[in-house]
């Protein structure tokens, strides 16, 4: 328990020293994560309150960024948020695809999202101990399943998706992947919300309740009984990197509002898609 008590200690301590790494940023992660929520049925609902830590208070969003934050104490966890393609190839193949930097195959955020999927399964099964973490299970499930809805962390291999091209956000220099991850976002919140993130969320709901109510179900749906599908949600990703990020950007571009407010319906879909299918899987785990 001392122990334990120890390690939250040191994980607060690292979220105040390095706040904002990588993902989606802070608040793509927590939108995610509140849309979830919010869609969990009684059982799933249950399980989560459970196995959330206790200072996160029963909010699933607090704690979905947890799996940036540990990067730097689980080494091996780095190479979990994302998956790119070779040769700046639009399609997703998990096993080209699939791997760390040492060439280790299902080390990506597709293998991850199915490896913590599994290891939840076991929640129940065994009343006593499980022989996972089940508390880190979750929240590293919840991260990547936003994650890997980032169009650009299933980007291309040569430049890290958009982490070498250099850009102009306005008057800001900024690199592509943190403009996906973060600027898009934050501009949206500033320009239209009021900087207020739960205005975005409930805008967000909105849509998903009325524009795309007739696509939610499709969005929930796995081929042939499986819990999670997270090879179609990467094959999305790419293609959108392709068509929506990529496009029409070179080392220096400078994307202002023609870019912003083309790429932000985008954006508003994958996060909503995070969201939806995070509850629809762990509703599938629990329920
Ligand atoms: N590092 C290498 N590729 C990456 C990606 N697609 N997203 C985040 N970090 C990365
Ligand atoms: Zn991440
Ligand atoms: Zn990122």
């Amino acid at each position: 328990m001392e122990c334990y008590r120890m390690q939250v200690v040191v994980i607060v301590s690292l979220m105040l020293l390095f706040p904002n790494t990588q993902g989606w940023g802070e608040d793509g992660h927590a939108i995610v994560c509140k849309i979830a929520q919010s869609r969990l049925g009684d059982t799933a609902s249950e399980a989560v309150k459970k196995l959330l830590p206790e200072y996160a208070e029963n909010d699933l969003a607090s704690v979905c960024s947890w799996a940036d934050h540990v990067k730097f104490i689980f080494h091996w966890s780095s190479a979990l948020h994302f998956a790119d393609t070779p040769e700046n190839l639009c399609n997703f193949q998990y096993n080209r695809d699939c791997k760390d930097q040492n060439g280790e195959k299902g080390r990506c955020v597709v293998g991850a999202i199915n490896n913590y999927t599994n290891q939840l399964l076991s929640y129940g099964r065994n009343k006593v101990h499980s022989q996972y973490n089940l508390t880190q299970a979750l929240l590293f499930l919840s991260h990547f399943m936003g994650d890997i809805h980032q169009p650009l962390h299933v980007g291309f291999l040569g430049d890290k998706g958009g982490n070498t091209i250099d850009v102009h956000w306005y008057k800001q220099k900024q690199n592509l992947h943190h403009v996906w991850d973060d600027s898009i976002i934050e501009t949206a919140e500033e320009r239209f919300y009021g900087s207020e993130i739960g205005d975005f969320i409930n805008a967000i709901q909105e849509n998903i309740t009325k524009e795309w109510d007739s696509e939610v179900k499709g969005w929930e749906t796995c081929n042939s009984n499986q819990t999670t599908c997270p090879d179609l949600y990467a094959s999305e990703s790419i293609k959108a990197a392709c068509q929506w990020a990529y496009k029409g950007v070179t080392e220096g571009s400078v994307l202002g509002d023609d870019y912003f407010l083309s790429r932000l319906p985008t954006v508003n879909l994958r996060l909503a898609q995070g969201g939806v299918r995070l509850a629809a899987t762990l509703n599938r785990i629990f329920g």
